[in-house]
């Protein structure tokens, strides 16, 4: 044999083994947790396609987080669920002084001080059709009018205290709108935005959709989310983002587009990066544990590790809580 070819002896121990992530080990400070806030104050729901997690009403908010706090949870990202407000065609109810995500804002804040708290900013949860902008007569989006619309949401909830912005809703020019509003409204130095920059249109959202009510009444997301072959547009978006001005750039799902992380990784080499492993993919990893194919635990590490080793640092993962114990 070579000399060369002996490359055993290298991980031959648990520590030699560590040795040879590159300086890359997860860490609690990498996991945001996404979390439903819905507008019953007393609410603790479960919600059945999305194992372990649940809706949640402001009242309920300390005796959920705090434990997680107390072993480590830094950051949150909140999305609301309205069931009891009226919803129309501009999503008015998702920057209403009385929605579900301004309230627990404030009241996040007041409970957690140290917590960060980003909050997703899309209109689907909040439109009577559904779509994440606004849309015209025969259905198509009114693009600048919906960026536009989505920079509105994103300073109410900048001046209702959170600490970052994430625009999940994917229309043309809205960072370049958001990062403009908090800039002229005094924000532009303590509110982060966080692009959802290349989100795919994907089977892995429905357990999501379920959770926050936010299934299109009509049609799909095809003309404002990726197609899942496009790697070059991928590219774009996250230049795009840069561009415009986002702070944090966003791949979404993270285990089948791996490329797309390291792609992202490369073009935002001075920028975090974060990915989203969405309800599909959680409650997929849960069902092949719950059919015997692997360990829960494993897998969840496995996985982690490789968004990890594919460049990404932030993560938007229901294991979260799994993780705080873990690490
Ligand atoms: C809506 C939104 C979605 C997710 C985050 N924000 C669903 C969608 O675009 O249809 C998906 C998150 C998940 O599946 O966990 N703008
Ligand atoms: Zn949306």
């Amino acid at each position: 044999m070579e000399i060369s070819s002996c490359l055993q002896g290298g991980y031959h121990k648990p520590l030699s083994r560590q040795w040879q992530n590159q300086g890359k080990s997860l860490q609690k400070s990498m996991f945001m947790y996404p979390i439903f806030i819905t507008d019953d104050p007393d609410a603790s729901v479960e919600i059945k396609s999305l194992p372990n997690q649940r809706r949640w009403g402001i009242n309920r908010l300390q005796e959920f987080l705090a434990p997680l706090v107390e072993k480590g949870l830094k950051s949150v990202i909140l999305f609301g669920v309205p069931l009891n407000m009226k919803k129309d065609y501009r999503g008015s109810a998702a920057d209403d002084i009385n929605t579900p995500v301004i309230l627990a804002i404030k009241k996040l804040k007041q409970l957690f001080p140290e917590l960060y708290i980003a909050c997703d900013v899309c209109l689907c949860e909040y439109t009577d059709h559904g779509h994440c902008g606004l849309l015209r007569e025969d259905g198509s989006i009114y693009s600048h009018e919906s960026a536009q619309r989505v920079g509105e949401v994103a300073l109410a909830y900048a001046q209702a205290g959170a600490d970052c912005v994430a625009p999940s809703d994917m229309m043309d020019g809205r960072i370049l709108q958001m990062k403009r509003k908090l800039i002229d409204n005094g924000f532009g130095n303590r509110v982060l935005v966080m692009a959802y920059s290349a989100k795919f249109s994907t089977n892995l959202y429905g357990p999501f959709r379920e959770a926050a009510g936010s299934a299109p009444s009509f049609g799909d997301r095809k003309c404002y989310q990726l197609p899942p072959n496009a790697r070059g547009l991928a590219r774009r978006a996250v230049q795009r983002d840069l561009n415009e001005g986002a702070d944090i750039v966003m791949v979404k799902p993270s285990l089948p587009y791996l490329d797309v992380i390291s792609d992202t990784a490369q073009i935002a080499s001075d920028y975090p990066v974060a990915c989203y492993v969405v309800s599909g993919e959680f409650a997929m990893l849960h069902a092949g544990a719950k059919a015997g194919i692997y360990d829960l635990k494993s897998i969840a590490f496995e996985t982690h590790e490789s968004f990890l080793r594919a460049g990404a640092n932030i993560f938007l993962s229901y294991f979260t809580p799994e993780f705080l114990d873990w690490l």
